[in-house]
Protein backbone atom coordinates (compact mmCIF):
# COMPACT_ATOMS: atom_id res chain seq x y z
CA UNK A 1 0.00 0.00 0.00
CA UNK A 2 0.99 3.53 -0.84
CA UNK A 3 2.58 5.49 2.14
CA UNK A 4 0.19 8.79 1.98
CA UNK A 5 0.17 9.17 6.00
CA UNK A 6 1.81 12.44 6.06
CA UNK A 7 0.19 13.86 2.88
CA UNK A 8 -1.99 15.67 4.76
CA UNK A 9 -1.45 18.02 7.69
CA UNK A 10 -1.65 15.70 11.00
CA UNK A 11 -1.55 16.44 14.62
CA UNK A 12 0.53 13.78 15.82
CA UNK A 13 3.65 14.66 18.03
CA UNK A 14 6.05 11.73 17.88
CA UNK A 15 6.32 9.17 14.82
CA UNK A 16 5.19 5.85 16.18
CA UNK A 17 4.87 2.52 14.38
CA UNK A 18 1.00 1.95 14.80
CA UNK A 19 -0.95 0.22 12.11
CA UNK A 20 -0.88 3.11 10.01
CA UNK A 21 3.13 2.79 9.55
CA UNK A 22 2.46 -1.14 9.13
CA UNK A 23 0.49 -1.47 6.58
CA UNK A 24 2.68 1.19 4.44
CA UNK A 25 5.78 0.52 6.29
CA UNK A 26 7.54 -1.54 2.82
CA UNK A 27 6.57 1.53 0.52
CA UNK A 28 7.88 4.23 2.98
CA UNK A 29 10.81 2.57 3.63
CA UNK A 30 11.97 1.84 -0.03
CA UNK A 31 11.10 5.38 -0.77
CA UNK A 32 12.54 7.13 1.93
CA UNK A 33 16.52 4.99 2.44
CA UNK A 34 18.44 5.00 -0.60
CA UNK A 35 20.36 1.69 -0.85
CA UNK A 36 17.34 -0.06 1.31
CA UNK A 37 17.17 -3.12 -1.27
CA UNK A 38 20.86 -3.40 -1.08
CA UNK A 39 21.32 -3.65 2.03
CA UNK A 40 18.84 -6.57 2.23
CA UNK A 41 21.03 -8.09 -0.76
CA UNK A 42 23.86 -7.71 1.72
CA UNK A 43 22.40 -9.48 4.34
CA UNK A 44 21.69 -12.03 1.78
CA UNK A 45 24.94 -12.33 0.99
CA UNK A 46 26.72 -12.13 4.65
CA UNK A 47 24.25 -14.92 6.08
CA UNK A 48 25.38 -17.54 3.35
CA UNK A 49 29.14 -17.15 4.39
CA UNK A 50 28.83 -16.34 7.92
CA UNK A 51 25.98 -18.59 9.27
CA UNK A 52 26.57 -21.67 10.94
CA UNK A 53 24.32 -24.94 11.65
CA UNK A 54 22.88 -25.81 14.59
CA UNK A 55 22.68 -21.68 15.59
CA UNK A 56 20.19 -18.42 15.68
CA UNK A 57 19.84 -15.84 13.60
CA UNK A 58 18.26 -12.68 15.44
CA UNK A 59 16.49 -9.62 13.65
CA UNK A 60 16.31 -6.87 15.95
CA UNK A 61 13.60 -4.38 15.06
CA UNK A 62 11.74 -6.86 12.29
CA UNK A 63 9.18 -4.55 10.93
CA UNK A 64 7.56 -6.25 8.08
CA UNK A 65 10.19 -8.86 7.85
CA UNK A 66 12.22 -8.03 5.08
CA UNK A 67 15.69 -8.61 7.43
CA UNK A 68 13.80 -12.36 8.27
CA UNK A 69 13.22 -12.99 4.49
CA UNK A 70 16.34 -12.35 3.21
CA UNK A 71 18.11 -14.19 5.87
CA UNK A 72 15.90 -17.10 5.59
CA UNK A 73 15.59 -17.44 1.61
CA UNK A 74 19.36 -17.15 1.36
CA UNK A 75 20.33 -19.54 4.07
CA UNK A 76 22.16 -22.15 3.04
CA UNK A 77 22.93 -23.70 6.51
CA UNK A 78 21.04 -26.60 8.53
CA UNK A 79 19.55 -26.62 11.58
CA UNK A 80 18.70 -22.79 11.98
CA UNK A 81 16.45 -20.75 13.40
CA UNK A 82 14.92 -17.42 13.17
CA UNK A 83 14.09 -14.92 15.61
CA UNK A 84 12.08 -11.70 14.55
CA UNK A 85 11.80 -9.04 17.54
CA UNK A 86 9.82 -6.21 17.53
CA UNK A 87 7.86 -4.03 20.25
CA UNK A 88 5.62 -2.23 17.96
CA UNK A 89 2.75 -4.60 17.96
CA UNK A 90 1.19 -4.01 14.79
CA UNK A 91 4.70 -5.00 13.26
CA UNK A 92 4.96 -7.85 15.09
CA UNK A 93 1.73 -9.08 13.71
CA UNK A 94 2.44 -8.09 9.82
CA UNK A 95 5.70 -9.56 10.72
CA UNK A 96 4.02 -12.88 11.19
CA UNK A 97 1.64 -12.99 8.35
CA UNK A 98 4.45 -12.01 6.17
CA UNK A 99 7.05 -14.91 7.35
CA UNK A 100 4.56 -17.62 7.97
CA UNK A 101 4.11 -18.82 4.39
CA UNK A 102 7.42 -18.22 3.28
CA UNK A 103 9.78 -19.62 6.27
CA UNK A 104 9.33 -22.56 8.68
CA UNK A 105 11.80 -22.27 11.63
CA UNK A 106 10.79 -18.94 12.60
CA UNK A 107 9.42 -16.97 15.55
CA UNK A 108 8.36 -13.80 15.84
CA UNK A 109 9.24 -12.39 19.22
CA UNK A 110 6.84 -8.71 20.71
CA UNK A 111 9.38 -7.47 22.89
CA UNK A 112 11.78 -4.21 23.44
CA UNK A 113 15.01 -5.94 22.18
CA UNK A 114 16.96 -4.42 25.26
CA UNK A 115 15.41 -7.31 27.06
CA UNK A 116 16.14 -9.68 24.70
CA UNK A 117 18.57 -12.67 25.63
CA UNK A 118 20.98 -13.54 22.90
CA UNK A 119 21.41 -17.17 22.93
CA UNK A 120 24.41 -19.15 20.55
CA UNK A 121 23.74 -16.67 17.41
CA UNK A 122 25.58 -16.80 14.41
CA UNK A 123 24.23 -13.50 12.79
CA UNK A 124 22.56 -10.55 14.56
CA UNK A 125 20.83 -7.91 12.37
CA UNK A 126 19.83 -4.32 13.49
CA UNK A 127 18.81 -2.83 10.42
CA UNK A 128 17.40 0.26 10.84
CA UNK A 129 16.76 -0.20 14.30
CA UNK A 130 19.80 0.94 16.76
CA UNK A 131 18.70 4.64 15.59
CA UNK A 132 15.48 4.52 17.47
CA UNK A 133 17.08 2.63 20.63
CA UNK A 134 17.56 5.03 23.48
CA UNK A 135 21.03 6.65 22.67
CA UNK A 136 22.39 5.32 27.02
CA UNK A 137 21.15 1.78 26.17
CA UNK A 138 23.32 1.81 22.56
CA UNK A 139 26.50 0.62 24.21
CA UNK A 140 24.99 -2.15 26.20
CA UNK A 141 22.94 -3.79 24.09
CA UNK A 142 25.95 -4.15 21.53
CA UNK A 143 27.52 -5.59 24.86
CA UNK A 144 24.92 -8.20 24.94
CA UNK A 145 25.12 -9.02 21.45
CA UNK A 146 28.84 -10.05 21.49
CA UNK A 147 28.07 -12.15 24.51
CA UNK A 148 25.35 -14.08 22.65
CA UNK A 149 27.37 -14.42 19.34
CA UNK A 150 28.67 -17.44 18.87
CA UNK A 151 32.58 -17.31 18.15
CA UNK A 152 32.80 -16.37 14.26
CA UNK A 153 29.25 -14.99 14.11
CA UNK A 154 28.44 -11.30 13.06
CA UNK A 155 26.22 -8.61 13.79
CA UNK A 156 24.91 -6.15 10.86
CA UNK A 157 24.04 -2.98 11.52
CA UNK A 158 22.44 -0.65 9.03
CA UNK A 159 21.40 2.99 10.10
CA UNK A 160 21.28 6.32 8.65
CA UNK A 161 24.39 8.66 9.83
CA UNK A 162 25.20 12.02 9.99
CA UNK A 163 28.56 13.43 9.19
CA UNK A 164 30.31 16.14 11.89
CA UNK A 165 31.53 18.06 9.62
CA UNK A 166 28.79 20.54 8.75
CA UNK A 167 29.62 20.96 5.37
CA UNK A 168 29.70 17.33 4.63
CA UNK A 169 26.11 17.25 6.42
CA UNK A 170 24.80 19.54 4.59
CA UNK A 171 25.52 18.19 1.18
CA UNK A 172 24.38 14.96 1.94
CA UNK A 173 21.15 15.78 3.63
CA UNK A 174 20.22 17.69 0.53
CA UNK A 175 20.83 14.15 -1.54
CA UNK A 176 18.69 12.39 0.71
CA UNK A 177 16.30 15.39 0.76
CA UNK A 178 16.07 14.75 -3.37
CA UNK A 179 16.12 11.40 -3.10
CA UNK A 180 12.56 11.58 -1.74
CA UNK A 181 11.37 14.30 -3.54
CA UNK A 182 12.66 11.91 -6.77
CA UNK A 183 10.83 9.33 -5.30
CA UNK A 184 6.64 11.61 -5.38
CA UNK A 185 7.11 12.64 -1.75
CA UNK A 186 5.88 15.99 -1.53
CA UNK A 187 7.11 19.18 0.28
CA UNK A 188 4.21 18.63 3.38
CA UNK A 189 5.05 15.02 3.40
CA UNK A 190 9.10 15.63 3.85
CA UNK A 191 8.99 18.17 6.39
CA UNK A 192 5.63 16.80 8.74
CA UNK A 193 7.77 13.14 8.60
CA UNK A 194 11.02 15.30 9.30
CA UNK A 195 9.54 17.13 12.71
CA UNK A 196 8.04 14.29 13.80
CA UNK A 197 10.82 11.98 13.82
CA UNK A 198 13.38 14.04 14.72
CA UNK A 199 13.01 13.11 18.46
CA UNK A 200 12.64 9.62 18.11
CA UNK A 201 15.29 8.95 15.31
CA UNK A 202 18.72 10.07 16.65
CA UNK A 203 21.75 9.21 14.13
CA UNK A 204 25.62 8.60 15.35
CA UNK A 205 28.61 9.12 13.19
CA UNK A 206 30.42 6.55 11.42
CA UNK A 207 32.87 6.81 13.68
CA UNK A 208 30.61 6.76 16.72
CA UNK A 209 29.44 3.14 15.08
CA UNK A 210 32.97 1.72 14.97
CA UNK A 211 34.13 2.25 18.07
CA UNK A 212 30.81 1.08 19.62
CA UNK A 213 31.67 -2.27 18.11
CA UNK A 214 35.44 -1.85 19.30
CA UNK A 215 34.49 -1.44 22.90
CA UNK A 216 32.13 -4.78 22.95
CA UNK A 217 34.97 -6.38 21.64
CA UNK A 218 34.45 -7.26 17.86
CA UNK A 219 38.22 -7.98 16.40
CA UNK A 220 37.25 -6.74 13.16
CA UNK A 221 34.12 -4.50 11.99
CA UNK A 222 33.83 -2.75 8.66
CA UNK A 223 31.64 0.07 6.98
CA UNK A 224 30.56 -2.83 4.23
CA UNK A 225 27.98 -0.51 2.02
CA UNK A 226 27.23 3.15 2.35
CA UNK A 227 24.17 5.13 0.12
CA UNK A 228 24.16 9.00 1.08
CA UNK A 229 23.77 9.26 4.33
CA UNK A 230 22.95 5.72 5.27
CA UNK A 231 25.25 2.70 5.86
CA UNK A 232 25.76 -0.91 6.98
CA UNK A 233 28.67 -2.41 9.05
CA UNK A 234 29.77 -5.77 9.06
CA UNK A 235 31.41 -6.83 12.56
CA UNK A 236 32.76 -10.03 13.07
CA UNK A 237 33.79 -12.04 16.87
C1 LIG B 1 12.94 1.25 10.53
S1 LIG B 1 12.19 -0.07 11.24
C2 LIG B 1 13.28 -1.45 10.89
C3 LIG B 1 13.20 -1.99 9.49
C4 LIG B 1 13.45 -3.48 9.33
N1 LIG B 1 14.50 -3.95 10.18
C5 LIG B 1 13.74 -3.83 7.89
O1 LIG B 1 14.79 -4.41 7.61
O2 LIG B 1 12.89 -3.55 7.03
C6 LIG B 1 12.48 0.07 12.97
C7 LIG B 1 11.72 -0.99 13.77
O3 LIG B 1 12.31 -1.07 15.06
C8 LIG B 1 11.29 -1.28 16.02
N2 LIG B 1 11.81 -0.87 17.31
C9 LIG B 1 12.17 0.38 17.71
N3 LIG B 1 12.63 0.35 18.98
C10 LIG B 1 12.56 -0.95 19.39
C11 LIG B 1 12.88 -1.61 20.61
N4 LIG B 1 13.39 -0.96 21.65
N5 LIG B 1 12.66 -2.95 20.67
C12 LIG B 1 12.15 -3.63 19.62
N6 LIG B 1 11.83 -3.06 18.45
C13 LIG B 1 12.03 -1.73 18.33
C14 LIG B 1 10.12 -0.45 15.50
O4 LIG B 1 8.90 -0.87 16.03
C15 LIG B 1 10.24 -0.65 13.99
O5 LIG B 1 9.43 -1.70 13.54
Amino acid sequence: MRDKIFSNNTDLVDFIFDKKVADVFDDMVNRSVPGYQTMLEMIGLIVKIYAKDNSNFYDLGASTGATSLALGLHNTHQNNKIIAVDNAIEMARKCKKNLTSKLSNFEVVCSDINDIKFENASIVVLNLTMQFIDLKKRQSLVDNIFKGLIDGGVLVISEKIHFDDDKKQKQISKLHLNFKRANGYSELEISQKRQLIENVLVTDSKETHLNRLKIAGFSESICHFQCLNFASFLAVK
